[in-house]
């Protein structure tokens, strides 16, 4: 269990574990929340496909990049950079992927203290029928409460914590090889379901029908670029950390291509399933990040055996959070852990404690300092689009340089792990000219275009 330069190291048990726990990283409230509000607002089917051609284009071959650094490199998300690239800088993108993580995660708790308010809002009977003033009324309220969502957060945190304590095998490894397969077939559940509703075909049809005007719409681009960076969790480091406790013989294209496929498909029934409910009970798809908080109990409430469903729609949330959740603290802890020389418990305490204040200032956005807003974003959605349209797509691209263009070719293509010469030089040449390219191009677009 120890490596060549003495540090011990946790590894993943199997190589299947390792796949599940990328999954667990990847499907999350992205794919539900995000992806439902953000493809809403952006016109549906356009935005899928753009989205579906990113993530094929950039976004697994970038996870593939992104993994064939972390098992190379052996360690956490700045040391695997010092390991390949001693004495230079490229350990920054390292650092920048700590701060992102720890960005991530502090809004990303807030939601899912929601998610797990919710949750318990359906077990105990709460939301089965309309609260006084209706869902929107009440999750105003809910929000901008200034102490109760705190201890959701607090609760959600805590439970992240106590789970990546335990390290690797013992913590993450177990935690998923529960969710995963639970979350597989409640998705499956929710989508046939969704499927028997009234609205199906006008709901598949805002999902599966391009508006092809809205092809030249700038920010439909930048929109579904950072949604995949987000959705496949590449750019901040957390995949590299997971692959970087790897066994040598563990290889990395076929798991690559099973987590981006597995994490689109997750986003693609939850689309089905959310938008047939919309289109069922005539809601406009574009209600922004509330979507999934305000409009889906009150469908929930006019379906035959509603409340079931939304014990099983909040318990899935609620997994699917924790097991990302899970990927956005290892990051920085593994990072702490190894610089501070703390031990794991006490870096994963004081990384979770310094991400819970954070978090506080995202939380209390919605209430007591809803005031501190720039250009109608308040606190959280600040976070989100720093990390989501900023940190995630510059680190991707940073990450393609350094294997694209820093790295030796031979050494790209043997980290890369891909043994067919065709698909080697179709991904060494996504990785050096693709990547940039686009992104390049979507980031001039979208300062000139949309400022
Ligand atoms: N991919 C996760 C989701 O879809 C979010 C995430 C982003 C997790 C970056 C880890 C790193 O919800
Ligand atoms: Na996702």
């Amino acid at each position: 269990m120890s490596s060549s330069d003495g540090i011990s190291h946790d590894q993943w048990k199997t190589r299947f574990g390792f796949m599940l726990a990328a999954m667990g990283s990847a499907v999350g409230l992205g794919n539900i929340w995000r992806f439902s509000y953000v493809a809403g607002e952006s016109g549906g089917a356009t935005f899928l496909l753009i989205y579906l051609f990113f993530v094929l284009i950039i976004g697994i071959p970038l996870l593939l990049t992104e993994f064939s650094i972390g098992k190379a490199g052996q360690m956490d998300a700045v040391g695997s950079f010092k390991r390949l690239a001693p004495n230079t800088k490229w350990h920054l993108t390292g650092v920048m992927g700590v701060i992102g993580g720890v960005l991530i995660l502090s809004f990303y708790s807030v939601v899912s203290g929601w998610t797990l308010f919710y949750l318990y809002q359906y077990v105990t009977g709460a939301y089965w029928t309309e609260p006084d003033g209706g869902f929107g009324a009440a999750f105003e309220a809910w929000t901008s409460n200034p102490v109760a969502p705190l201890f959701w957060q607090a609760l959600f945190l805590g439970l992240t914590i106590l789970i990546v304590m335990r390290g690797i095998k013992k913590g993450i490894e177990r935690a998923n090889n529960v969710l995963m397969p639970l979350l597989a077939v409640l998705l499956i559940f929710m989508a046939v379901y969704g499927l028997t509703l009234d609205g199906a075909s006008e709901g598949l049809s805002f999902l599966f029908t391009p508006d092809w005007s809205m092809l030249t719409e700038p920010s439909v681009y930048f929109m579904a670029l950072g949604q995949a960076f987000f959705s496949l969790s590449i750019g901040i480091c957390g995949m590299l950390t997971y692959s970087s406790y790897l066994k040598a013989k563990d290889r990395l294209p076929a798991a690559t291509v099973g987590i981006g496929l597995m994490d689109t498909v997750f986003a693609l029934i939850a689309g089905v399933m959310i938008f047939t409910a919309v289109f069922s009970f005539g809601v406009e798809p574009d209600s922004g990040p509330p979507l999934v908080f305000i409009i889906l109990p009150s469908i929930f409430e006019s379906m035959p055996i509603g409340h079931i469903v939304g014990i099983i729609f909040f318990v899935l949330l609620t997994m699917a959070a924790f097991s990302s959740a899970l990927s956005l603290l290892e990051l920085p802890v593994a990072y702490v852990h190894r610089t501070l020389g703390l031990t794991r418990k006490r870096a994963t305490l004081i990384m979770g404690s310094i991400i819970f204040v954070l978090g506080v200032t995202a939380s209390l956005g919605f209430g007591v300092w809803s005031h501190i807003q720039i250009g109608g974003n308040n606190i959280l959605d600040m976070m989100d689009n720093i990390t989501a349209n900023v940190i995630l797509p510059l680190g991707g691209l940073l990450m393609a340089i350094f294997v694209g263009w820093y790295l030796s070719r031979d050494q790209a293509i043997k980290n890369s792990e891909i043994e067919s010469p065709v698909l080697q030089k179709i991904w060494l040449t996504i990785v050096r000219f693709v990547v940039p390219v686009v992104m390049v191009t979507i980031l001039i677009i979208s300062i000139f275009g949309l400022a």
